[in-house]
């Protein structure tokens, strides 16, 4: 039986991982760490990580950046594996995730789904194709409760398209104060925020003429859940190292 600690445990995502581990055979939720310390369900939730009961075998957070230093630095003294699933970090703190992950196994990824990172393979593979002809805009619609903009997964697809163009590309966040046609290096990035969303991509790519667009939605958190909750199960056996989706889903 694993045991999973869930930092964030009383926010939307902590209590669908948790809905979703009480599902499987495999695994438990042995803790809890939250601002928020009400018990919801049969397992203790504190409010710093150093106060967990246990050390857990294996940790998931869906929390805030603010608590990216204590949890990474409880993970390297105690050699607990981690999966990072919250957005909205720096540069800085990316580079601190990855060097972490040179002392314990560190599943980072901005989105747990299959299908965005079906989307993200495919977005990749129209850029081959269309050899930079192609504008490339890509559009994310949240729920109004979402604090971070653009989302961590619009990034994500970015980075993936840039890197294919050698990355020459630049990112373009806001037109509204610019009076110039739009350059051909340029990826916009566009957010749109309203009621309860649950998280929507489009990569589109206008030529002349015609227009492509790739495009996910998720229906619901489960989709984020059940993806974290693998790649926990999967960190539990692994070596020191960053893993990502594809790693997942390659061994299955
Ligand atoms: N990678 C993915 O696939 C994916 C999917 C969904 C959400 N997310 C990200 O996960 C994060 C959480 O999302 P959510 O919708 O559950 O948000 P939420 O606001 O509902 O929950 C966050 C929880 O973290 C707690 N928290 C905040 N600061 C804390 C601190 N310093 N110490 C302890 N607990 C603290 C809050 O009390 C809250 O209960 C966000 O960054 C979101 O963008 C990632």
């Amino acid at each position: 039986m694993i045991n999973i600690a869930i930092t964030g445990a009383n926010g939307k995502m902590g209590r669908v991982i948790y809905e979703i581990v009480s599902q499987r055979e495999d695994c438990r939720i042995s803790a809890g760490v939250d601002l928020n310390t009400e018990q919801y369900a049969d397992f203790p939730i504190v409010s710093k990580i150093y106060d967990l009961p246990e050390k857990p075998d294996v940790i998931i957070d869906f929390s805030h950046p603010s608590v990216l230093d204590d949890l990474l630095g409880y993970c390297k003294i105690n050699s607990v594996p981690v999966v990072v699933a919250t957005t909205g970090y720096t540069d800085e703190q990316i580079q601190q995730i990855r060097a972490a992950a040179e002392q314990i196994p560190v599943f980072f990824t901005f989105n747990m789904s299959l299908g965005i990172n079906l989307l993200v393979d495919l977005a990749k593979r129209a850029v081959k194709v269309l050899g930079g002809q192609f504008d490339i805009e890509i559009l994310e619609k949240h729920h109004n409760l979402k604090k971070d903009a653009p989302s961590g997964t619009a990034i994500m697809i970015a980075e993936a398209i840039n890197g294919e163009l050698d990355n020459k590309m630049h990112y373009v966040y806001d037109r509204h104060n610019v009076r110039k046609p739009r350059e051909k290096t340029e990826i916009g990035i566009h957010s749109v925020r309203g009621g309860t969303i649950v998280g929507e991509h489009d990569v589109i790519f206008a030529g002349r003429d015609e227009v492509i667009t790739l495009s996910h939605s998720a229906g619901s958190k489960q989709v984020f859940a059940v993806g974290a909750v693998n790649a926990a199960v999967y960190l539990c056996n692994k070596q020191s190292g960053l893993y990502e989706m594809s790693d997942l889903l390659g061994e299955n």
